[in-house]
């Protein structure tokens, strides 16, 4: 891609043009800014071709505390494909499994690379360590939120219905990170959200409160219900999450017991939302809990494509936010 290309203009040699920008949640977006993440990921899923050059000359670190399949592979090929140079690390292989401190960590990679794409168990570490870089941090999971995974299923959703709007998804089952952020993507895109979750797993108050002001100036609907039957009612997205999210492993017993079998996505429930609904499922699934066999290999499931998305998206945020 030549810097001619409208998404280069002014990023590099224009002389101060840089300005940082994390992506540590879709609450620092606008819906304006989420569609040209959108918009962009079309154009490079379209026309690979015309963005081998994005990164050329760039390095990106991926820091990852957790394990990871989609996320750590799809930012790896996509920052190959646009031209720059992929740096995997485990957390526990660099010093900071040591000890050395987010602040010193910080300081001492803004020197090498272009952009930090971090998986951290707490989302505290990742606002300290963008406080300390100068260089843009990219959320690829905390306890807390999961954005990059929300803009790739938004995209998804666009595909699909080729619109946002009047749309209804009903998510059923942990309030977890990918809750979290699909209530604020629903919500800054307009899109209606339902929560089927049990009172002890609700999502973080805190998040629900930012959605429903979201909500009042989308002009979308949220609400967190209890019942998964009442909140599939006219879905046109049924979408879950495995019930022991990793950091969780030890609740695992008492997890299951109270999302047992009420909160597991099946065909009976499917049939209960709208008459177009699919399916959709972060990954990796725990198959035969959150979500039966029948319903995941259904032709209503769209899992694969959205986890294709992962890839597009994965460039195209690269793309928006190294501009
Ligand atoms: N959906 C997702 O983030 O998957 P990974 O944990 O495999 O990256
Ligand atoms: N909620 C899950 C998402 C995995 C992509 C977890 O945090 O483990």
């Amino acid at each position: 891609m030549s810097s001619s290309h409208p998404y280069l203009q002014g990023v590099w040699g224009g002389g101060g043009l840089y300005k940082k920008k994390d992506l540590l949640t879709l609450q620092d977006y606008s819906a304006d800014e989420i569609w040209e993440i959108l918009k962009i990921t079309r154009e490079i899923r379209d026309k690979p071709e015309d963005f081998r050059e994005v990164l050329s000359g760039k390095s990106v670190l991926l820091l990852f505390q957790k394990p990871s399949t989609r996320t750590k592979i799809s930012f790896e090929v996509a920052i190959s494909q646009l031209g720059g140079f992929p740096i995997p690390l485990g957390w526990n292989e660099s010093q900071l499994g040591r000890g050395e401190t987010i602040p010193d960590t910080a300081r001492v990679f803004s020197r090498y690379v272009e952009c930090v794409v971090a998986r951290v168990y707490s989302h505290r570490d990742l606002e300290e360590m963008a406080r300390h870089a100068d260089i843009p941090i990219v959320n690829a999971l905390s306890n807390l939120y999961h954005p990059c995974q929300i803009i790739a299923d938004l995209f998804t959703i666009w595909e699909h219905f080729s619109c946002l709007e009047n749309l209804k998804l009903a998510y059923v089952g942990d309030g977890n990170n990918v809750c979290n952020s699909l209530l604020i993507g629903c919500s800054k895109m307009g899109i209606d959200m339902s929560v089927a979750c049990p009172d002890k797993f609700r999502p973080v108050e805190h998040v629900v409160e930012l959605a429903l002001k979201n909500a009042g100036e989308s002009g979308s609907k949220i609400e967190i219900l209890d019942d998964p039957y009442e909140a599939v009612e006219g879905a046109d997205i049924i979408y879950t999450d495995v019930f022991v999210s990793m950091g969780y492993e030890e609740e695992r017993k008492e997890r299951l017991k109270v999302f047992l079998p009420k909160y597991r996505v099946t065909m009976n429930l499917l049939e209960r939302a709208s008459e177009n609904v699919v399916f959709m499922h972060c990954l990796p699934a725990h198959r035969g809990e959150e979500v039966t066999d029948e319903v995941i290999d259904s032709e209503k499931s769209i899992v694969w494509v959205q986890a294709e998305n992962r890839l597009h998206t994965s460039k195209a945020i690269l793309t928006y936010i190294l501009r």
